[in-house]
């Protein structure tokens, strides 16, 4: 086998996660659920977890107000990110390397709603529906199965980039930190989100930050970008009624200069 083929076959088996109708399902629920069918009131839980909800709300948010021409959802999973930065561009391309998280997107965005299971504990499930975002038609949005590492040429050059953690879920996030600054256009805004949780079963550690992820970041887009503003935004994705990953994500802000 050729060495090509084997990183292929490596990066396909490491995503192929994301082709499980488990993660699917919890995607569904972290990007689509309502407070309630995260968080069921009939049970008390610890303060904070409430305010890691709504995780792709706040990371877009966190791009300047007022409207864009276009914009780009890098990792978008199952699309909330880009039904939310749709909101404030006319053109946005969500791509995900996952087919089936892209194919749940796709649904949501032609159909409106979809149903899938919220697991309990053990084989117990609960049907529910996921809903497009109330105000969204998703007209102006696309989504698009792709590789971020390898993007193809002709994707275009956006006003504003987005890409929530991702970053530690690549093989090599050198190749897609290197083609940034041809993806945003000068004066466009990039937001990057990640939770640092480099882990050799996505990353291999020659690939991770050799410091702190923020500085590794400053020294990888220097000179193209300026960060404008960091902050950390928390997220809370349900496994089962009792299992959360409750985590903080590094949230930095960049312009593009030129
Ligand atoms: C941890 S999830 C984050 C998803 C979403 N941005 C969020 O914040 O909820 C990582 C996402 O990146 C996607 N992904 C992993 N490797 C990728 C690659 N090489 N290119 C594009 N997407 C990738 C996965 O399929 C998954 O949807």
């Amino acid at each position: 086998m050729s060495w090509a083929k084997k990183l292929r076959d490596d990066f396909t088996a490491m995503n192929s996660i994301y082709e499980s109708d488990k993660l699917l399902a919890e995607y569904l629920l972290f990007h689509f659920g309502t407070a309630d069918e995260i968080l069921p009131q009939y049970r008390t839980w610890p303060a904070g977890m409430r305010e890691a909800l709504e995780f792709p709300v706040r990371t877009v948010a966190h791009f300047t107000p007022g409207g864009a021409a276009t914009g780009l959802d890098l990792g978008c999973a199952v699309g909330r990110s880009a039904f939310e930065m749709s909101r404030n561009c006319a053109h946005v391309t969500g791509v995900d390397f996952s087919h089936a998280f892209v194919r749940a997107a796709e649904a949501l965005r032609v159909g409106g709603s979809l149903t899938y299971e919220r697991s309990e504990e053990a084989s117990m499930r609960t049907g529910l529906s996921a809903r497009r975002p109330a105000g969204v038609d998703g007209e102006n949005l696309r989504f698009i199965q792709g590789d971020a590492m390898n993007l193809p040429s002709d994707l275009g050059v956006f006003d504003r980039v987005h890409a929530a953690n991702l970053l530690c879920r690549l093989p090599e996030p050198k190749r897609l930190l290197g083609r940034l600054p041809w993806l945003v256009k000068p004066g466009g805004e990039l937001v990057l989100a990640t939770p640092c949780t480099w882990l050799e079963e996505f990353t291999p550690a020659e690939n991770w930050p050799t410091a702190g992820t923020l500085e590794w970041l400053v020294e990888m887009l220097t000179p193209d970008f300026e960060l404008i503003r960091r902050a950390e935004e928390p997220f809370l994705i349900r496994e089962t009624a009792r299992k959360f990953q409750w985590t903080t994500s590094l949230v930095t802000v960049w312009q593009r200069l030129g």
